[in-house]
């Protein structure tokens, strides 16, 4: 059966290659690292899709370097990227939400060589109860001349060279960005191959969609409680509200249908709840390149310097004009 009727038939590997076959004395090393991401999404899509039928579901029993709850799934995903980028020869240095420290996997000295770092399973508290769960990945260059990963990883998301998310949804998509538009590839599970099936994706400029765990909103500063109050009184059009509780089942629908997803300081956590380094950049470099916006409630997401590599942010992230409206009340 044709993937597509007009015959296309573009993997994900292919893609990526082509990508860097426009650059100049380019290795084909960085679709090799591509490709190890792509096969350890594979893997874990394939651990959640059997999760009720092996033994994967429920807590480890420990907290991560976050404080929270590592689900058995989390480390299972955690060791699939590590293992896959571990083989690949041009992989330096990898950070992942659920250890404690960036990790050199070699040293590496040749000149296009890689950070990569990820939420392995993002929402995992979902996984339990059959809700979409995602991973997010990014990818930096290593840069040689600073000493020690623990530094070397602390670059601004302008630096990204590629970004993007899987999500184990009722289809798996991978969405990518290399800098160059949003382009969204579907899982065939008969092939077991990502194949294009979206290319250059731009968000809705505007859509009367809010995303945002409203439970907390006592504890929101007060220009996103004075927010809430004023979306809840428009008429044309009415806006409707839409939380799945991972990040990236959340962020997707705001690329495909536009609105705003927003995470704002709570008293729980005054500097907000999600991760800089491996949920916040990655997706603010997609939304960017797909026309939307993303700030913390006030500076641009891909602007902010790390202190550290688990630095946590608020997030505000979506079409360019929902984020407006939400700065209107908030950006004070
Ligand atoms: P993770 O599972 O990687 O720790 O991420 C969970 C995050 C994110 O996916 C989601 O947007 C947010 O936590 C939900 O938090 P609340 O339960 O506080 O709404
Ligand atoms: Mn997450
Ligand atoms: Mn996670």
């Amino acid at each position: 059966m044709p993937i597509k009727q007009d015959g296309e038939f573009i993997t994900f590997t292919q893609h990526v290659q082509q990508r860097q076959a426009t650059h100049a004395g380019a290795s084909g090393q960085f679709s090799w690292l591509m490709s190890g991401v792509a096969l350890a999404t594979r893997m874990i899509g394939s651990y959640i899709r059997r999760a009720g039928l092996i033994d994967v579901w429920g807590e480890h029993g420990t907290t991560n370097v976050q404080g929270e709850t590592v689900q058995r799934l989390d480390i299972l995903a955690n060791d699939a990227l590590k293992k896959t980028l571990g083989y690949r020869g041009n992989v330096g240095i990898i950070a992942s939400e659920e250890d404690n420290e960036p990790r050199v996997l070699q040293e590496v000295t040749a000149e296009d060589s890689y950070i990569v770092m990820f939420d392995p399973l993002d929402g995992s508290s979902n996984i339990d109860v059959n809700v979409s769960v995602g991973t997010i990945f990014t990818v930096f260059k290593n840069p040689h001349n600073i000493p020690g990963a623990a530094q070397s990883v602390l670059q601004s998301g302008l630096e990204q060279v590629a970004a993007g998310y899987v999500l184990y949804g009722s289809s798996t998509v991978l969405v990518y960005t290399d800098g160059h538009g949003v382009d969204m590839f579907t899982l065939d599970p008969q092939f077991g191959t990502y194949l294009l099936t979206r290319d250059n994706i731009k968000m809705p400029v505007h859509a009367p969609q809010y995303s945002v765990n409203e439970a907390y909103s006592h504890t929101f500063p007060e220009g996103y409680r004075r927010y809430l109050d004023w979306v809840k009184l428009q008429d044309s059009p009415v806006y409707s509200s839409r939380y799945v509780g991972s990040l990236v089942a959340d962020f997707h629908r705001i690329l495909i249908k536009g609105g705003v997803f927003f995470y704002p300081p709570t008293n729980k956590a005054p500097g907000g709840k999600l991760r800089l380094m491996y949920e916040a950049n990655p997706l603010a470099f997609i939304a960017e390149q797909a026309g939307g916006l993303a700030t913390n409630g006030k500076d641009r997401v891909l602007e902010i310097k790390p202190n550290d590599v688990h630095d946590r942010t608020a997030l505000v992230i979506g079409s360019k004009k929902n984020v407006e409206e939400v700065h209107r009340f908030v950006a004070k």
